[in-house]
């Protein structure tokens, strides 16, 4: 045995024992003719104190350098009084050195692990140095939590873990593919997944009933801090099972989970997640993951405003496809111009042509009460209706957007996160879950129709002559679950029939040739008996990031990419030799001259 325990785990109960410990210098201080080792392993820190009386010893000490792999053998002994470490579980003992073997040197660090002003290339670039530091060890453990919580929940449901393909066909989850050329069939490419979908599907056709898998998904898309071209779904499909007894079911999972893990009620005693309307959250919070920790809320004005003789609201209040909305700051009118001024740069971002603003000073004032660029443009009538609409009191502020639907909402929406952060609205150390429902089935895009969710998600009712009549407003059998403002998972019930399949194909432009090309083996095992089924995804990595407080998904990943989709640590991509690329009938057309070029994207 190299040690008879963990370093973290020495306490004042082995008090006057010999332990023997092994792990990494994490700082050695020379006191008077005293030295003292911070030895630490994946349990926590150890200070070892090697004193002159043992010669050869204390000799061997002074050579320890950071970072160094040591076994220590010593007795346990109280801690001198005044130097007790409160903060530290072993902080009320040490251990007097007897020895010390050094399992391995090393070199200088090319980082302190206590340093956290580290870029984050040099972090990956030596991940492995950068494991070792307790927050990394305490997010891969949580994670780990995470992960096994789930595994023995699910057995306990009733689900089984099936794996599925890696090299596969194209699975449309709306991002680009990561391709593999295949060498024995010429010309041909594999795709990596971007989810398990259709291969769950067919699982229910093959009679499964409940899958599950803690699966790897691969996406060539723009990254950003919860994006990652691979990251981990948990993956769910059912048989036989409604939409409400399928989201009830992944609701038990993973209130289970926060209770278990987090010790976290999300729902209260008997309670359930919130159901809220896609068209309400978009409605209400300008977003289709609202963050329900911010009470601050967007409130509809067209009717008020549509016969006012300002254009900037009133063009967009006579249109059916803008929006005019408001949405009240409590207290507001101490938010200062300079900080309205950054506002209105902010939704601009969003395609905003302006911030109008009211500072609600003195309703009993009547106009004179309130100060705002808007004021004069506008009816007595219609700026009592929109205090009382509001429900603005003395000192509030209303910020304004007038502009196409989805701009209002990406502006405003945008908004309320940054003044709910901004001024103490939203409550960070809460937890807000919820499921947003009845979404539409498809969303316009540049003349075309595409599906809000995937082609495989059902509508509401399963008409083909409704659905091709109305694209534009039949509601899916969709739901995704969002916690904190962030999309945590997403899933629906699925089309079972052929015949509507084919439809959703059409009138998302993929013809019958090309359907049949792409998925024709689904269309196909939709006519030999395929269950009613349903299911979701969760994104574990954003899961455990929130659980964390963790900035990034990258923070809960042990080796993950940079923004730049490239890995520091084993500088994959790499470049391949002629031969391998001739076998796969591969031509580059990237001259081995040419400069390296990696196509930048930004974070959001
Ligand atoms: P969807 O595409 O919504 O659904 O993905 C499900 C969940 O996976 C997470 N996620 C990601 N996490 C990290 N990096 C990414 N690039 C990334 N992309 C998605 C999100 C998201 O909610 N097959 C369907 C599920 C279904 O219908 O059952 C699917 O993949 O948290
Ligand atoms: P203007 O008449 O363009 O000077 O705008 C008057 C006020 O309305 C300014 O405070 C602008 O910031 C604001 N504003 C302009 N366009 C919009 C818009 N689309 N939505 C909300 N406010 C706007």
């Amino acid at each position: 045995m190299m040690r008879s325990h963990y370093c973290g785990q020495v306490t004042e109960a082995l008090t006057g024992q010999t332990v023997q410990v092994c792990g990494w210098v994490q700082r050695r201080r020379d006191h008077g003719g005293v030295i003292f080792i911070d030895l630490r392993d994946r349990e926590g820190l150890l200070q070892i104190v090697f004193d002159p009386d043992n010669a050869e010893t204390f000799a061997a000490a002074e050579r320890l350098r950071s970072e160094y792999v040591v076994q220590i053998t010593g007795l346990v002994r109280a801690r001198p009084e005044g130097t007790v470490n409160a903060n530290l579980p072993t902080g009320r003992i040490e251990v007097l050195g007897r020895s010390v073997e050094v399992l391995n040197k090393s070199e200088t660090p090319p980082f302190q692990l206590d340093d956290d002003s580290v870029g984050e290339e040099t972090r990956l670039k030596y991940r492995y140095i950068d494991l070792r530091r307790p927050l990394m060890q305490k997010n891969l453990r949580l994670r780990h939590d995470v992960i096994r919580r789930i595994r023995n929940k699910m057995d306990e449901l009733g689900f089984i873990d099936v794996e599925t393909p890696i090299l596969t066909r194209a699975t449309p989850e709306g991002a680009r593919d990561y391709l593999v050329p295949s060498r024995t069939h010429e010309g041909k490419f594999f795709a990596l997944p971007q989810s398990p979908q259709l291969f769950k599907q067919l699982l229910m056709m093959g009679g499964l009933d409940r899958y599950y898998q803690i699966a790897r998904c691969f996406r060539d898309e723009d990254l950003r801090a919860d994006r990652q071209p691979e990251f981990t779904q948990l993956d769910v499909e059912t048989s036989f099972l409604s939409m409400e007894e399928i989201m009830a079911l992944i609701e038990t999972m993973f209130v289970d989970l926060f209770q278990a893990v987090m010790n976290v009620d999300l729902v209260g005693p008997g309670g359930k997640l919130p159901h809220l309307s896609y068209a309400d959250a978009m409605g209400r919070f300008g977003s289709d993951k609202p963050d329900l920790r911010n009470p601050l809320e967007l409130v509809e004005i067209k009717d008020i405003v549509a016969s006012e003789s300002f254009k900037v609201f009133a063009g967009p209040a006579n249109d059916p496809k803008s929006r005019v909305v408001v949405m009240r700051v409590p207290g507001g009118a101490k938010i200062s111009r300079s900080q309205i001024d950054e506002y209105t740069k902010m939704v601009a971002q969003f395609g905003a042509k302006g911030l109008a603003w009211i500072k609600v000073n003195e309703i009993a004032k009547g106009k004179e009460g309130l100060q705002s660029p808007v004021v004069n443009h506008l009816s007595e009538a219609a700026l009592s209706a929109i205090i009382a609409r509001t429900g603005a009191t003395d000192g509030d502020l209303l910020f304004f957007g007038a502009d196409k639907y989805k701009t209002v909402c990406d502006a405003m929406g945008a908004l309320r996160i940054k003044v709910g952060l901004d001024h103490g609205f939203t409550n960070t150390k809460a937890w807000a879950a919820l499921w947003v429902i009845d979404w539409p089935m498809f969303d316009e895009d540049e003349g075309r129709w595409v599906a809000l969710h995937h082609p495989f998600t059902a509508p509401k009712v399963f008409d083909v002559a409704d659905i091709e009549a109305n694209p534009g407003t039949v509601l899916s059998q969709g739901y995704d679950l969002v916690l904190n403002g962030v999309e945590v998972g997403g899933g629906s019930v699925r089309i079972h029939r052929a015949d509507v399949q084919s439809a959703v194909f059409r009138l998302l432009g993929i013809s019958d040739e090309e359907a049949r090309e792409k998925f024709g083996f689904l269309l196909d095992s939709l006519k030999f008996g395929a269950p009613p089924h349903g299911g979701i995804a969760l994104g574990l990595d954003r899961l455990v990031m929130l659980m964390t407080g963790a900035q990034s998904i990258r923070e809960v990943i042990a080796f993950p990419k940079t923004q730049t989709a490239h890995c520091p640590l084993t500088n994959a991509p790499g470049t391949v030799d002629a031969k391998q690329l001739r076998e796969l009938s591969i031509r580059s057309t990237v001259s081995p001259a040419a400069a390296p070029r990696a196509v930048s994207v930004t974070e959001a």
